[in-house]
């Protein structure tokens, strides 16, 4: 069972995911509206990895006989100024979300709430990758500039980009 201050934070953070999967989808529709359709591609699968984090706690906490309680998704913002400011945007919210899943894993580690700890872990190491991929395309932007042939590139490696839900990463577990 759940302790009310655990089931809170487990709530929260189903917001911030889906928020995050907000935020995403609303840099997904700006790349698309200045015609980089491999940017927004990328978006969009962050946006429905985004998804199945909130999903993911939303199923734990019901396992654990927890209560779901939705509230308000925040407005993310519409326009950035520039590719590279939107790719920094990523990598400074991914930051943040990693610090609110290291304060998750202590309030589990005070509620001594070993289930949910161990839970927490899958997502202690998705933060390590969230940000380092995010920060991997804030570099290559910075190396291409404004040059259109690097940008160029850049797009199409990232219209490659498939979503892969959790389940199939894991090995179908
Ligand atoms: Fe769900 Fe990008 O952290």
């Amino acid at each position: 069972m759940l302790s009310k201050k655990m089931q809170t934070a487990l709530n929260k953070q189903i917001v911030a995911e889906l928020y995050s999967a907000y935020l995403y989808l609303s840099m997904s529709a700006y790349f698309h509206s200045i015609s980089f359709g491999g940017f927004a591609n990328w978006m969009r699968v962050q946006a429905m990895e985004e998804s199945t984090h909130a999903m993911k706690i939303f199923d734990f906490v019901n396992e654990r006989g927890g209560r779901i309680l939705v509230s308000a998704i925040e407005k993310p913002a519409t326009n950035w100024s520039s590719p590279l400011a939107a790719f920094q945007t990523v990598y400074k919210h991914e930051q943040k979300v990693t610090g609110m899943i290291n304060s998750l894993v202590d309030l589990a580690i005070t509620e001594r709430d070993h289930a949910t700890q161990n839970f927490l872990q899958w997502f202690v190491s998705e933060q390590v990758e969230e940000e380092a991929s995010a920060d991997d395309v804030v570099q290559k932007l910075k190396m291409v500039g404004k040059e259109g042939g690097g940008m160029f590139m850049i797009d199409r490696e990232l219209g490659q980009r498939v979503f892969t839900p959790p389940a199939a990463e894991e090995g179908g577990e």
